[in-house]
């Protein structure tokens, strides 16, 4: 949600600024813009471009010999004031010699804009992030990082700020309190980020700021102290991604290349973690002992949005191999429920980006009432990867489209290794630990013959592209999977999709059948499929037209459904690998068909950092 980025070095920062938001553009893109200080010219106004749209507009309208080498950049999603020129980032003070971008919400904003509007401030915005600028303006006496420091002081709400000065040349500098800001150390240069992503081209060295750190950087130093001016001891963590990784690889957009590259990320999640001959899972990196994992007595998974359906999967696959109860609460429900935490529980906080706010937030609620939190993330160093008390990465490379699908299958991932671990500390045989893995061992191949179904897929993304409703029907760990189809087809071709459980559909929601309405069914492979089969005739008997997802060989459901998509067949447990991919490759072409912008859909940010 946000993007920030800075540059302090011997080249010229607007490039590499602009470059940045580029590669942040993910995390938010209603409007950009960049401020630098003028080369040689201390005391004069910062040079400050802003553009409401998207990067591609910022980029024409900086020109292209911009001197100045340090400077700070901004992608915005709108939370406080509209999607204007005068809304966008960087902010300025009267004299236009601060500059700041920022991330997160000012809670006190409205206070502290009439207290600085009584002295004199005029402020250009409708945002809160401006209280910041005139505040730091109102402090400064020679030394920014004194005057951020004093400001800090009178904010309530969550950061993520860089800010620059034209009386200090060369210098950057950055706090963090709710959102990520991330430090790159180059040779003789340096940045700022709240992602690496924006830095990868030029360093993989990279200092992640905790929570009330304030950072002060020059092209060849930088210091880090806490908000009671604390020094901090700089852990510089090396990045391994590659920038290949984050290119799209000639496929038109980076959702329809995360799609495809499934194949690959979900072994990349299993890799190294199955030990064969004892018939269990090997994760190092939970931080328990076996006899603290014989001691679970019960799950519970926070997350939203795609990361809550893994969670639901994952509830399943926990209960049925390890016969513990699993509830997956959506984080931004619990976070304000007053929960009871009870003994022998352990959290599961599953999150792509590891920055989420709901999920961090209700993290930290249930670790302040002694709970024990495990993190299924993604993005190494996030927020929640660091604050868990241990986890499990999922491995599946940088995501970039707002639409999240491989980091979901490496979800699922990792919740059958953490079952097959937990069942093997209870009930589970050995010769049924190695069974597991075995089927395990399929998926990656099942995923490749799921994905072989993009052309059937698509001409069934033609026919129906113009249906506003759509219905999406599953059963027992098909439901979850139901509920993921109707998000990623709703967020990204904009059609009404509701997810709903195939029993439950004659409570209600079968009212909304009707023939321009079409069901898409996922059919179980095992006790679930005669009466998967049975929802199907009674929306067939209603003039509905029904999609139907199942096994490749299921010659019953071909001929009863208007259009069939056959998968690998794959024990039923393991269907979500193989079902939820067409429903990824059909969002992805009926939004094609419809012109969308797959990987940045109106209205969503990749990351939600804020409430
Ligand atoms: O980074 P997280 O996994 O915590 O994000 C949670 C949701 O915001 C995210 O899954 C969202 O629902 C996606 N846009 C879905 O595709």
């Amino acid at each position: 949600m946000c993007g920030i980025v800075g540059y302090t070095g011997p080249r010229q920062a607007s490039r590499i600024l602009v470059e940045g938001l580029k590669r942040l553009e993910y995390r938010g893109y209603d409007s950009a813009g960049i401020a630098v200080q003028r080369p040689a010219d201390a005391g004069s106004p910062l040079a400050v471009i802003k553009r409401k749209g998207k990067i591609a507009e910022l980029r024409s309208a900086v020109p292209k010999d911009l001197p100045g080498t340090c400077g700070i950049g901004h992608t915005r999603w709108a939370t406080h004031g509209g999607v204007t020129d005068a809304n966008a980032h960087p902010h300025c003070d009267a004299s236009g010699k601060v500059a700041v971008v920022h991330n997160g919400i000012i809670e006190n904003h409205v206070a502290l804009r009439e207290t600085l509007e009584k002295e004199g401030a005029v402020f250009k915005s409708e945002t809160d992030s401006e209280v910041i600028a005139h505040l730091v303006a109102f402090y400064y006496k020679g030394d920014l990082e004194e005057a951020l420091r004093a400001a800090l002081r009178h904010l309530t709400g969550t950061y993520g700020i860089a800010c620059i000065h034209s009386d200090e040349p060369g210098r950057i500098v950055g706090a963090r309190n709710g959102s990520p800001l991330v430090v790159g150390v180059g040779s003789g240069e340096m940045f700022l980020a709240s992602d690496v992503t924006a830095m990868l081209a030029h360093t993989r060295q990279v200092v992640y700021l905790n929570d009330r750190e304030v950072v002060s950087m020059s092209a060849d130093d930088f210091r880090i102290a806490d908000l009671e001016e604390n020094a901090v001891d700089p852990k510089i963590d090396r990045i391994e991604w590659d920038l290949e990784e984050i290119e799209k690889e000639g496929f038109a957009c980076y959702m329809e290349k995360e799609i495809f590259e499934q194949a690959e990320s979900v072994p990349r999640a299993l890799s190294g973690r199955v030990d064969r001959e004892n018939g269990t899972a090997k994760l190092g990196g939970l931080n328990l002992t076996r006899k603290e994992l014989h001691a679970i007595e019960r799950v519970r998974v926070i997350a939203a949005g795609t990361s809550w359906h893994a969670g639901l999967v994952g509830a399943y696959i926990l209960e049925s191999l390890a016969r513990v109860p699993v509830v997956a609460e959506l984080a931004s429900e619990l976070r304000y429920r007053n929960p009871v935490v009870e003994p022998n529980t352990l959290y599961l906080a599953v999150s792509q980006s590891g920055e989420t706010a709901d999920t961090l937030f209700a993290m930290r609620e249930v670790q302040r009432r002694g709970a024990t939190v495990l993190g299924i993330c993604n993005v190494v160093g996030s927020t929640i990867a660091r604050e868990s008390d241990g986890g499990i990465y999922v491995h599946s490379g940088p995501e970039i489209a707002v639409a999240s699908t491989k980091a979901f299958t490496s979800q699922l991932a990792a919740f059958y290794l953490l079952g097959l671990l937990l069942a093997r500390t209870h009930d589970l045989s050995h010769a049924e630990g190695v069974r597991f893995i075995k089927q395990l061992d399929a998926i990656p191949e099942a995923i490749k013959g799921a994905l072989a179904t993009r052309d059937k897929v698509q001409a069934i993304a033609k026919k129906y592209a113009r249906s506003g409703d759509w219905l999406f029907l599953g059963r027992g760990i098909l439901y979850p999977i139901a509920l993921e189809g109707a998000l990623k087809l709703k967020e990204i071709s904009y059609a009404h999709a509701e997810g709903c459980g195939a029993g439950e559909m004659k409570h209600g929601t079968i009212a909304l059948v009707d023939a321009e309405t079409p069901s898409v069914f996922l059919v179980p492979s095992g006790h679930l499929r005669e009466k998967t089969i049975s929802n199907i005739k009674e929306i067939k008997a209603r003039g509905g037209p029904v999609i139907a997802v199942a096994d490749s060989d299921d010659r019953e459901v071909e001929s009863l459904a208007d259009d069939f998509i056959g998968v690998p067949p794959v024990d039923a447990l393991f269907q979500p690998f193989t079902q939820i991919v067409p429903l990824q490759m059909l969002a992805y072409f009926v939004a094609l068909e419809l012109g969308r912008d797959v990987d940045q859909p109106r209205n969503l940010a990749k990351s939600v950092t804020v409430e």
